[in-house]
């Protein structure tokens, strides 16, 4: 799967791309990881690619056509257009299924905004406009990585068969995952649960399922369609 990401700050996505999971999946040949800076494709001689906003307010608005040559060259470079995603906080919600689906294709472009918007005819260029959650980032691209990294590991062969039926778990069904527990056996007077030392596996299934449901309904009630308390520090 290829993977195109535009921004003014590649710069920041250079380690994101060059370490960990992203990098053993490249060197396996099954990802590619094309950065792209979107001041590259301004049609400016200055590289400008924001202007004041019309109707007025404060603040800058990037142009649609920086973006646009930007998705016509990796259309240009890749052989197909890509599936275009534009990062913003108008987005639709990212979760673990539209990761999935996002997989299935064999092109993706991220395109990260920056500033106080991006200018609306951009979304109507893109396929999917993406929201990483309910808070604003700076810009796009921390909200790129996650999509990036994400979606990657659905790739198949990314991650080994052990670890993606966990991933498979946490999202097929409504419960978080179920507390994990190592050596040492006491750890700052802290004891791992006598039941996993039991050797009893039918006991251990048990004891995980009721802790899973136990951590879903102090942490993600909503995710049994419970509310959430309004703030969990407040
Ligand atoms: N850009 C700024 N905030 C964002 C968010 N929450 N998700 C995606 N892109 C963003």
């Amino acid at each position: 799967m290829r993977f195109d990401l535009v921004t003014l700050h590649p710069e920041m996505l250079v380690p994101v791309a060059a370490g960990g999971i992203l990098r053993g999946a490249q060197d396996k040949g099954l990802i590619e990881i094309h950065l792209h800076d979107l001041r590259l494709f301004s049609p400016d001689e200055h590289g400008i690619v924001d202007d004041r906003p019309f109707g007025g307010g404060a603040g800058m608005v990037m142009r649609p056509e920086p973006f646009a040559r930007a998705l016509e060259a990796i259309a240009a470079a890749a052989g197909r257009r890509p599936y275009a995603v534009l990062l913003s906080p108008q987005g639709v919600r990212f979760t673990q299924q539209v990761a999935q689906d996002l997989a299935r294709q064999p092109a993706l472009a991220l395109l990260c905004g920056r500033y106080e918007g991006v200018d609306e005819r951009v979304v109507a260029l893109c396929d999917l406009e993406l929201s990483i959650g309910d808070y604003v980032l700076a810009g796009g691209e921390l909200a790129a990585a996650v999509v990036l990294e994400t979606t990657a590991r659905m790739v198949p062969g990314v991650v080994g068969r052990h670890e993606s039926a966990a991933t498979d778990s946490f999202y097929s069904g409504p419960k978080l995952g179920y507390p994990q527990y190592t050596r040492p056996r006491v750890f700052r007077g802290m004891e791992v649960p006598e039941v996993l030392l039991s050797g009893d596996h039918e006991k251990i299934r048990r004891w995980r399922e009721r802790e899973a449901w136990r951590k879903t309904l102090r942490n993600r009630p909503d995710l049994v369609g419970l509310s959430l308390p309004p703030t969990p520090t407040g």
